[in-house]
């Protein structure tokens, strides 16, 4: 094991690898117990260090059975908790051949060798192969792998692992083996093996240069049927990033293996990706439109790190936004390709704003390359993942997309096959845009959602505009003073006929309708204006920065209704919602609404109902603010009772106010078709649902609901009925009937159940801890498997804020009783729960109180991981 108090790991102490490895020749002999694992490892000193004789190599919690260098065995050898260390090897290239033992079934923590219902799986990154074998398991150490695995057939007749397939048969006793490799060179973190009775539906892809690939989706034996989508999201993306990056695929074989246990979504690993299978198992009847959506962009993920993260991958982990970042960045761009480009542009920020904001704006802010770790388990994180997309996006407006797709050929041409640096990337866009990029790098290196004010003056005698816009970055943990960003704000100015006035450059100051804020302070000056525009800022959501505009709300409503550009149109009336409700909650705890509404409301109807508007983008449209980011942008002293008081006064008045027009759309979308998961019979759906949802309000028995929930023959819309009944009237029998016919249907579908779970946990209000409690007994509920915990306790700490938040503060007592026992079996996952307690000190002085007392005995907690105590010790300071 690690030490629990852990050192701090910094980027400032980089130093390359004493020695590299640059074959590794690995022999499995799977026992579920006892797995025996030898290394071959062909081992020279870098060339680049004059290292001391000493070899040092991590390891974690294994058994070195024995250990021979050049045939020999070694005598001077020192084993530590988490360092294997040989005195006096020779200066010349030698061989290392290490035996460990591992007990795969008592690996509850997910990292290196672990069994998933009796299937033998790997997941090395970041650091889990050092608990395989002692390794210099660090990214820029690149081996060529051969692995050997050996087990007895029945119980693993499947044997994979990275690259192309070698030899394989059979063995004395029952037993099989099979053999891999993968002429790529590759770290470690990338190195996969699984071993099981699963079952592979197969594909084919040809490549643009003419390689035919041969793709697998391996699951548990009687999931085969559910495999079909993400096959061909596989294909989709394969042809995608062909056609968009020009990246072609380099090995014969493509598997993706999906196990019950995983603690992410999935894994990029060279040639076999590992899914968490909530992120491969579809069909119609078990899987929701948003599962559809969630694999397909998953499967393009990990697809697309074959180039971003594996071809070319990090030097050290303070560069992980440079595959994680990048690729996210390449899968939104996927998505906004085969489903709606707005639409998939509001998910992304919403997304941003609910979960990357506050952490941004938390104790655990950090830059998007941050510079110094504990725990780096700790860092796969909303900012690195989401904002470092956001940042590459921006990248693209500020240089411009032919210098953007040249910048990034040039980067793939230059470090193919390199652990690279984000300075290396930059480098390539400088190149390529002849521009330099050193302000716009800040991106990478200073933590917090940067703030833009904006005042507008017109003048009309002039026809002029000016914007007084101001820029700053809030302090956050270990920085405090700031430097200005380059902020690029996309823009428009509107006739009050619609149409865009013409807008020239102006120099490097206005480019191609975006503004380039540099300075703390800019103005810009329009001229040739001859009436008072509509101003529009942060189209598309350019920059990830909070913007706070001197605007009438005649003009706000004004882009809610004619901005011609839907992502912006949404963003207008998002932020004239999330206005509405917080000026509910200030003035009067959420009872009553502002005067201001009533414009509001009308538009609601009549947005609901223009069919000229892609129903996917009217369901979103129809969806108020969480009150997670309601809650954020409250500021402090936060009461999210009256914030969740405040969300649904205006959901009922918008309700009430439509009633029977919402009632006539609802029953004109109900179809008889049957289930197709493309985006426009989803969006049918989603607009379906949120009508649903608006006109139980204000039904006594959620009869509607229960009509859906009956005729559904998808699990879409079953799902999405129970959960306007579970949620909206949780205690009547019409939703007691349905929940148990649901039950009874899918209780032996686990991802069918953890729907239910998370629907528990999300019953706002004061019962909720009781509710989760309970529900804790539910026999689905299994705390060793990560998606059941998250189903049910990341559900109700995240995504219900007036649940979780208690005064009396049972809610934080549950996490932090959930988190003690789940820690000491799987510490990342502890970790992860142990993040929603970041937005404690905005809350009000009794939940402070609370969260700060439940914190504090967390930490005082005896053996508590690292990974744990990293989070708690940065969330109280
Ligand atoms: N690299 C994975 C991805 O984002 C995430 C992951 C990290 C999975 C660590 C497992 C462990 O694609
Ligand atoms: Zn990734």
């Amino acid at each position: 094991m690690r030490s629990e108090v852990g050192t701090t790991i910094n980027l400032s102490d980089y130093a390359p690898p004493s020695y590299l490895v640059p074959s590794v020749a690995l022999t499995f002999r799977l026992h579920p117990n006892r797995t025996i694992v030898k290394a071959v490892l062909d081992v020279r000193r870098h060339p680049d260090t004059a290292p001391g004789d000493e070899l040092v190599f991590d390891g974690d919690g294994i058994e070195l059975v024995s250990l021979r260098l050049n045939g020999a065995p070694v005598d001077d050898v020192e084993i530590t908790p988490d360092q294997l260390r040989i005195a006096g090897v020779p200066h010349e290239p030698f061989t290392l051949e290490i035996e460990t033992a591992i007990d795969p079934e008592a690996n509850l923590a997910l990292s290196g060798l672990y069994r998933s219902n009796g299937v033998y799986c790997t997941q090395c990154e970041a650091e889990g192969f050092r608990r395989i074998t002692y390794f210099p398991d660090r990214p820029d150490v690149l081996s060529v792998y051969t692995v050997r695995i050996e087990a007895p057939k029945a119980d693993a007749p499947v044997l994979l692992s990275n690259g192309n397939p070698g030899a394989a048969g059979d063995l004395p006793d029952g037993w099989h083996f099979a053999e891999w490799h993968d002429p790529w060179p590759k770290p470690s973190y990338l190195f996969a093996l699984v071993g099981g009775d699963i079952v592979g539906a197969f594909d084919r892809f040809t490549t643009m240069g003419g390689r035919d690939v041969k793709l697998g989706v391996y699951v548990e034996r009687g999931k085969e049927s559910r495999t079909g989508w993400a096959i061909d999201s596989l294909k989709r993306s394969m042809k995608w990033d062909e056609d968009v990056f020009g990246r072609e695929y380099d090995l014969d074989v493509f598997n993706i293996v999906a196990v019950s246990d995983f603690n992410m979504g999935a894994m990029e690993n060279k040639g076999l990706n590992v899914f968490n299978d909530k992120y491969v198992l579809a069909d119609p009847t078990t899987a929701t439109d948003t599962d559809y959506a969630n694999i397909e962009t998953i499967i393009a993920h990990e697809y697309f790190h074959n180039w971003t993260g594996n071809r070319i991958t990090c030097r050290d982990w303070f560069q992980l936004c440079l595959k994680e970042g990048l690729t996210v960045y390449r899968d939104h761009e996927f998505s906004a390709d085969m489903r709606s480009r707005p639409v998939r542009r509001i998910a992304e920020v919403r997304l941003l704003k609910s979960a990357q904001f506050p952490e941004d704006g938390g104790p655990l802010a950090h830059p998007v390359r941050p510079t110094a770790y504990r725990e780096i388990n700790n860092f796969y994180t909303a900012t690195v993942y989401e904002k470092g997309s956001e940042v590459v996006r921006m990248l693209r407006i500020v240089v411009g997309d032919d210098a953007f797709r040249a910048g990034m050929d040039l980067y793939f041409d230059r470090h193919d096959g390199d652990a690279a640096t984000i300075e290396d990337f930059l480098a390539c866009f400088e190149e390529a845009s002849n521009r330099p990029l050193t302000q716009f790098a800040l991106w990478y290196h200073q933590a917090g959602t940067p703030q833009v004010t904006v005042e507008t003056d017109y003048d009309t005698a002039k026809g002029r505009l000016t914007l007084t816009m101001h820029q700053s970055v809030p302090a956050t943990p270990d920085q405090t003073d700031k430097e200005p960003m380059h902020i690029p704000i996309a823009f428009a100015l509107f006739r009050p006929d619609g149409s865009h006035f013409p807008i020239a450059d102006q120099s490097d100051l206005v480019k191609n309708g975006v503004i380039h804020l540099t300075k703390r302070r800019d103005t810009i000056i329009f001229d040739g204006i001859e009436e008072q525009p509509v101003v529009s800022l942060l189209r598309g959501f350019s920059a990830p920065v909070t913007l706070d505009i001197d605007q009438p709300e005649t003009d706000r409503i004004f882009l809610a209704r004619h901005e011609d550009d839907l992502y912006t149109r949404w963003q207008a009336l998002d932020r004239l919602a999330t206005d509405t409700i917080l000026a509910s909650y200030r003035q009067s705890n959420g009872e009553t609404l502002p005067a201001s509404a009533t414009s509001l409301i009308g538009l609601y109807g009549e947005i609901a109902g223009d069919e000229t508007l892609d129903a996917a983008w009217r369901a979103l449209a129809l969806t108020l603010p969480g009150e997670t980011t309601l809650g954020r942008e409250a500021g402090l002293n936060v009461d999210p009772d009256a914030i969740h008081v405040a969300r649904e006064t205006f959901l009922a008045a918008i309700a009430e106010r439509h009633a029977t027009a919402f009632a006539d759309l609802y029953d004109s979308l109900l179809s008889d078709e049957s289930y197709r998961p493309d985006a426009p019979s989803a969006g049918r759906r989603a607009l379906e649902l949120v009508l649903l949802d608006y006109l139980t309000v204000s039904e006594a028995d959620g009869g509607r609901a229960r009509a859906l929930f009956d005729r559904a023959d998808n699990m879409t819309e079953e799902a999405g009925a129970l959960e306007v009944l579970m949620l909206r009237q949780p205690e009547s029998g019409e939703t007691a009937t349905a929940r148990a016919a649901f039950e009874n249907r899918h209780g032996d579908n686990p991802l069918v159940m953890d729907k239910l779970l998370g629907m528990i946990a999300r019953i706002p209000g004061p019962d909720a801890p009781g509710r989760v409690l309970q529900a804790m007994t539910h026999p689905n509920y299994i705390e060793t498997n990560p998606n059941r915990v998250r189903a049910l306790v990341a559900s109700f700490a995240g995504a219900n804020p007036s649940g979780f938040h208690r005064p009396d503060g049972s809610g934080y007592r549950l996490l932090a009783d959930v988190i003690g026992r789940v820690a000491s079996q799987n510490p990342q996952l502890g970790a992860r729960l142990a993040t929603h307690f970041r937005s404690w000190k905005g809350l009000d002085a009794a939940r402070r109180d609370a969260a700060h007392k439940t914190l504090s005995d967390l930490r005082n907690m005896r053996d508590l991981p690292l990974d744990v105590r990293d989070i708690i010790d940065r969330t109280l300071s």
